[in-house]
């Protein structure tokens, strides 16, 4: 089977409720990213940090895939396909997708801030005082803005291989993200399915772009690939 690489950004799960960064001015739920997803801004002030994380993993119990996660993980009938998502909720997994690697981390998920290595699974609020194994206190699992993104290489890796490289509801503004689709191999055909697509077709090779939303442009690339 064919290698299909999806790197997905924050529209893809918009249709879900859960709100984008760029559609509300770079605001983050009313947040300046900067206070709520930055080490700075979780040093000046850890329990609004920990309140907005917390407020965003209790959306999760309300909230649903939509038809363009479900639509995506159909690809998986005809290809081998390895979701490469800026998203840190789950609702790629909760779609049935298969292989989902998150590139800023996961809202269920949290880790010790001394030991990056020690990540728990973690569904209920999180507060200062909760501790990991080793006495440290326990942040979000997110790549906050400023920080290595431990997980590229292997982003990079996926995309590489990918005979097909599909793009889906990202401003193409965060990096390196952003920077994933020049990886693709020469000649691959790349779509590009987003309402207000921050690129022309004329940016990159053989890029078509589906000026839609998830599940209407996922809709649309079901007819070309399946
Ligand atoms: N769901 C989440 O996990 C979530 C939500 C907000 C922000 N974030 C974080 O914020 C950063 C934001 O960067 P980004 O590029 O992912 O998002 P972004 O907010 O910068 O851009 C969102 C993109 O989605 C598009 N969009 C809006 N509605 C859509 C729809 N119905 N279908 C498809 N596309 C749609 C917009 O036109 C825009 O290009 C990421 O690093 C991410 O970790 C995550």
């Amino acid at each position: 089977m064919k290698n299909i690489v999806v790197l997905t950004g924050a529209g893809m799960s918009a249709e879900s409720g859960i709100a984008t960064f760029r559609d509300a001015d770079g605001l983050w739920e009313g947040h300046d990213v900067m206070e709520v997803a930055s080490p700075e801004g979780f040093y000046n002030n850890p329990e609004l940090v920990l309140e907005f994380y917390n407020q965003r993993r209790a959306q999760l119990k309300s909230v649903k895939p939509n038809q363009g996660h479900f639509r995506l993980q159909k690809l998986e009938e005809n290809y081998n396909v390895h979701i490469v998502t800026q998203n840190v909720d789950d609702l790629h997994e909760r779609s049935g997708s298969t292989s989902v690697l998150h590139l800023h981390g996961e809202l269920r998920k949290v880790r010790s801030i001394k030991n990056e290595q020690l990540v728990y699974s973690w569904e209920e609020d999180l507060v200062l005082g909760d501790l990991c194994e080793e006495k440290s206190q326990l942040r979000p699992h997110i790549v906050w803005f400023g920080e290595a993104v431990p997980m590229i290489d292997q982003a990079v890796e996926l995309v590489e291989k990918a005979d097909v490289l599909v793009i889906i509801g990202t401003s193409m503004q965060v990096y390196p993200a952003a920077g994933l689709v020049n990886y693709v191999q020469h000649g691959a055909p790349v779509y590009f399915i987003d309402p207000n697509p921050s690129v022309k077709e004329s940016d990159f090779n053989n890029l078509t772009i589906i000026k839609e939303g998830a599940s209407k442009g996922m809709e649309q690339l079901l007819t070309v690939l399946l």
